[in-house]
């Protein structure tokens, strides 16, 4: 059997296939995407050209260790192909994005985006979405009033996340609330009002955004969920 690591490289070496010469990728974060960028540096090495834009200070400071030429959001019209990771997906490619704090960056990149692919192990493939503790990318002025909306509407206690006994911060130097919500019976619109919460920047649920899920196995198989 292959340890979740063998996996999550397995994906990589294969999804890094769908990058050609003159695209414009998006890069996710997380340590799936850690083995794609390894990946793609080796790919760089051999002579292939592509622009990355990365949805991350961390995915960006990893591209430039590997050559990998990188430009911004504002500098492209348009992004030919994203690849990502998940922290859940459900059997209609509806995802729960941001465990690594990511999220924001992650949605208006995959927005831009002509195909969203994220990369799995099987571990990630969830029934119906909500286990995994919802991220939400909150201004943190007032964050608490979030929280206790959150609370009133929903019955559920949102924790600050945080980092080396801080508020984590994001890299918009937001906060994020994970709230606990153990069953999204509509993740479109649970998305829409929580967005519409004052405060609320954006929040980890992907709706309608993935048109692929390459999901790797314990046993070496791999397999493509279409949307
Ligand atoms: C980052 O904010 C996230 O959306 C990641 O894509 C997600 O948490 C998956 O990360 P791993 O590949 O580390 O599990």
């Amino acid at each position: 059997m292959l340890t979740q690591d063998e996996i999550k490289k397995l994906v990589a070496q294969q999804a890094v296939e769908l990058v050609q010469n003159n695209m414009t990728v998006g890069i996710g974060t997380g340590s799936t995407i850690y083995w794609l960028i390894m990946e793609l540096g080796e790919r760089v090495k051999q002579g292939l050209f592509f622009r990355a834009i990365p949805t991350s200070k961390r995915t960006a400071a990893l591209a430039a260790e590997q050559n990998i030429p990188l430009a911004e959001l504002n500098d492209v019209t348009s992004i030919d192909i994203t690849i990502d990771g998940a922290d859940e997906i459900d059997p209609n490619l509806q995802l729960i994005k941001g465990g690594g704090g990511a999220l924001l960056q992650e949605k208006m990149v995959a927005a831009a985006s002509r195909e969203l692919l994220i990369l799995a192990d099987e571990t990630k493939l969830v029934k119906q979405l909500g286990k995994f503790p919802l991220p939400l990318e909150v201004i943190p002025f007032g964050w608490k009033q979030v929280q206790r909306k959150i609370k009133e509407v929903y019955h559920i206690e949102a924790s600050l996340r945080i980092k080396d006994n801080q508020p984590f911060v994001s890299d918009h130097g937001h906060y994020i609330l994970d709230c606990p919500f153990q069953q999204i019976e509509n993740p479109d619109i649970l998305s829409y009002d929580l967005n519409a919460i004052p405060g609320v920047v954006d929040n980890g649920l992907f709706v309608n955004m993935a048109d692929l899920v390459l999901v790797g196995y314990g046993d070496g198989r791999t397999e493509t969920l279409h949307r």
